[in-house]
């Protein structure tokens, strides 16, 4: 049994050296690597999933891979009651916000879902962090809010833009919230994180992407064909004006975004901001696959298909915020993405259903 006087030196130290980080979708993609770097650098983490696009095996591998444990509640963001308990019961300074559903496609087929989770569940957890003070927020938003007629690279000081999503369009509406609320209350510390195109996986090839059903995003598309899983890749698109004809993203490896969100809250100030997390640098589809070829040894069959709606030709990221504010860069290559990627299809072809 522990004497009282050192006991208390020992929790006094625990409480001012450790700050405790609720990370809402702390079981996805991105919550997942963000989940990793935080417990690296001794954040103590608390994880709302409602496991509805995320995996538990996930945090399993986190904790395995840290060697620290983390607390683990399953539950909805929208369940606000859920939520102040998490609050109180583990003190929690600091809130990263990833819940949320992320299909531009799906959003389209069923947009009431889609606003019901993504703004719904802001306001429940902002309004649940209102009633007990505390007002540290960091928001996982996206390029999409720039809209369809954005000056490229996009820059924070654009105004926003109308999403052709509601996907896009819950973004775009929490931002405004969130704008709206560090307006009204200046105790509010409030960053929004838009990302360009996250890919890649932790380079232990222990966690990574793992989408339910068939793919809608490139990289996990491509590792499945390269992986034999599908036959070939259908390219959306060979006649847009870009140079080779295929369309261009910022992609930016997952651990990148990852740093880029601890570097945001331990740069969080009083107020709201924007930052672009985004290399700055574009890549064509065409240039992807043979990237991925270059890796991965095999061919990538694939196909020209008809354009697919709501896709833009090209955009990418002016970064020079990030590094201003936030002293971070990109820094991991195209090659170690692609490299971190395939790694993470051949140890799982399954995803994290290999341990099922
Ligand atoms: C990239 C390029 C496709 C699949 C979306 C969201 C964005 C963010 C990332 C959440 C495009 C082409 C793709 C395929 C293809 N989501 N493609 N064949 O659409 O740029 O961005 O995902 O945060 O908000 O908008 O990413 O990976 O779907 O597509 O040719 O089978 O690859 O046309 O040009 P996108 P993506």
């Amino acid at each position: 049994m522990r004497s009282s006087s050192k006991y208390e030196e020992q929790l006094s130290t625990f409480s001012k050296n450790s700050r405790v980080v609720l990370v809402t979708g702390g079981a996805g993609f991105i919550g997942s690597h963000t989940v990793l770097v935080l417990l690296e650098q001794g954040y103590q983490v608390v994880v709302l999933d409602n496991l509805s696009n995320g995996s538990y095996e996930a945090l399993t591998r986190v904790e395995k891979l840290v060697g620290k444990r983390l607390s683990f509640v399953k539950g909805d963001v929208r369940d606000q009651s859920l939520v102040t308990s998490i609050i109180n019961k583990y003190k929690i300074s600091d809130v990263l916000h990833f819940a949320g559903l992320k299909a531009v496609a799906e959003s389209t087929l069923n947009p009431l879902q889609y606003y019901s989770v993504n703004i719904e569940g802001s306001l429940a957890l902002l309004q649940a962090m209102v009633e007990n003070s505390v007002k540290r927020f960091i928001f996982s938003s996206s390029a999409t809010v720039y809209g369809e007629n954005a000056k490229i690279p996009y820059r924070e000081d654009s105004s926003r833009g109308t999403p052709s999503s509601p996907y896009g369009k819950s973004k775009a509406a929490v931002e405004q919230i969130l704008e709206d609320l560090a307006q009204a209350d200046d105790s509010w510390q409030i960053c929004c994180l838009r990302y360009f195109n996250p890919i890649g996986a932790h380079n232990s090839g222990l966690i990574g992407e793992d989408p339910e059903g068939v793919p809608n995003n490139l990289l996990p598309y491509i590792s499945h064909v390269a992986a034999g899983r599908y036959s070939k890749l259908n390219i959306f698109g060979g006649d847009y004006k870009t140079p080779d004809g295929t369309c261009r993203r910022d992609y930016v490896h997952v651990m990148d975004l990852a740093e880029g969100h601890v570097a945001a809250l331990q740069n969080l100030v009083a107020g709201f901001d924007v930052i672009n997390l985004g290399t700055g640098v574009p890549v064509s589809v065409r240039e992807m696959v043979a990237a991925y070829e270059a890796v991965c040894g095999k061919e990538i069959a694939f196909e020209i298909a008809p354009q697919r709606a709501g896709d833009l030709p090209e955009f990418w990221s002016d970064c020079a915020k990030a590094k201003q504010k936030l002293s971070w860069e990109a820094v991991r290559s195209l090659k170690e993405m692609v490299e971190d990627t395939w790694q993470w299809q051949t140890k799982n072809p399954l995803g994290y259903h290999n341990e099922e």
